[in-house]
């Protein structure tokens, strides 16, 4: 059956261009009215312009689906209210949040200014929080809620030069632990979206043949599905692009529970390295609860056998 999203209601970042446009319009497609919000400022977070984001709106009506423009900055706290309160106004409600607005300041570590690293995290972690704690009571309230998060191969897997850029797309899969579980009971998913497009973000490390055949429209399938009311995962790393769909995840090895008998000394540590870092029969953990489960349950098995 088709996926729809007659009468939701969705609030996509940095939507007046590259991912978040081509989310914006499918959505659109699908039926959901949306706020397209976009600060309209550089790849580096400096000036604005609301072209963007009305242009989006304009390509929408268009359509025939039915949109609003939004200029704030997502890194403002009362940015961040103003936005979901726009979709409350028009519509009455907000199903689905996409935090996708972004920008990089690229240097090498030993290069890389304060200002550097306070943009980036502006943008990508507090302009994260910003939305979902505004558009969090909404959620609760309705009983319903999806959200896609951005995070990014460099947070994951690293790469050289965007050390704020890498360490503030991790934070995404931290905010997205936390919230997985709180939002649970609410029936409100959280997923993370690591995409590869040619967009202007890419256009400076891609030769120009593939920031135009790498579209955006490769990863378009997996966040249209993350935030539908199909997908009841929560909690998930999906990457996309480049026709490649695939899951990237946190685990943890087995590992040697050495009791607490006695204190193990470091040269312990060194003699054991191969068992403790083994990745061998790794599991993956959906919440911390789970880890101290586990642990009560090994001690309990072990006072038994005494
Ligand atoms: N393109 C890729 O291959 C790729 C890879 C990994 C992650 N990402 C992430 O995907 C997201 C979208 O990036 P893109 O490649 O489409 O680049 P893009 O530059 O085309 O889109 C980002 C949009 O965010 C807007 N924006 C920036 N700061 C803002 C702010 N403070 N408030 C509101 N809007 C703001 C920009 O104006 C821009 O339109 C970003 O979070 C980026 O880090 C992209």
């Amino acid at each position: 059956m088709a996926i729809s999203f007659e009468g939701q209601v969705a609030l996509i970042t940095g939507a007046g261009g590259g991912l978040g446009r081509a989310y914006a319009l499918e959505l659109a497609r699908r039926g959901a009215k949306v706020v397209v919000n976009d600060l309209g400022g550089d790849p580096h977070g400096r000036g604005a312009d609301a072209a963007p984001a009305r242009k989006v709106c304009e390509e929408i009506e268009a359509l025939g689906g039915e949109a609003i423009p939004n200029f704030d900055s997502v890194a403002s706290y009362e940015g961040g209210y103003n936005m979901v309160k726009a979709a409350i106004d028009k519509w009455g409600r907000l199903d689905i949040v996409i935090c996708n607005a972004g920008i990089l300041r690229d240097v090498a570590f030993h290069n890389m200014s304060e200002d550097d690293w306070d943009a980036v995290f502006a943008v990508h972690v507090k302009g994260t929080f910003t939305v979902l704690r505004a558009a969090w009571p909404v959620f609760r309230q309705q009983s319903y809620g999806r959200v896609v998060l951005t995070s990014s191969a460099s947070g994951i897997w690293g790469n050289f030069g965007q050390a704020n850029y890498g360490a503030a797309k991790t934070a995404m899969l931290g905010l997205m632990n936390v919230l997985k579980q709180e939002g649970a009971k609410y029936n409100v998913m959280v997923n993370t979206i690591a995409p590869v497009a040619g967009t202007r973000l890419t256009a400076t490390v891609m030769p120009p043949e593939l920031v135009e055949r790498l579209k955006p429209d490769y990863v378009v399938p997996a966040v249209v599905y993350l935030v539908s009311k199909e997908c009841t995962d929560s909690g998930l790393i999906i990457e996309a692009g480049a026709g490649r769909f695939n899951r990237a995840a946190i685990v943890q090895g087995p590992g040697i529970n050495a009791g607490l008998e006695e204190v193990k000394t470091a040269e312990w540590v060194q003699e054991h390295w191969k068992e403790i870092t083994s990745l061998e029969g790794a599991i993956l953990r959906w919440s911390t609860q789970m880890t101290l489960d586990q642990w009560l349950q090994q001690r309990a098995a072990q006072q038994a056998k005494q």
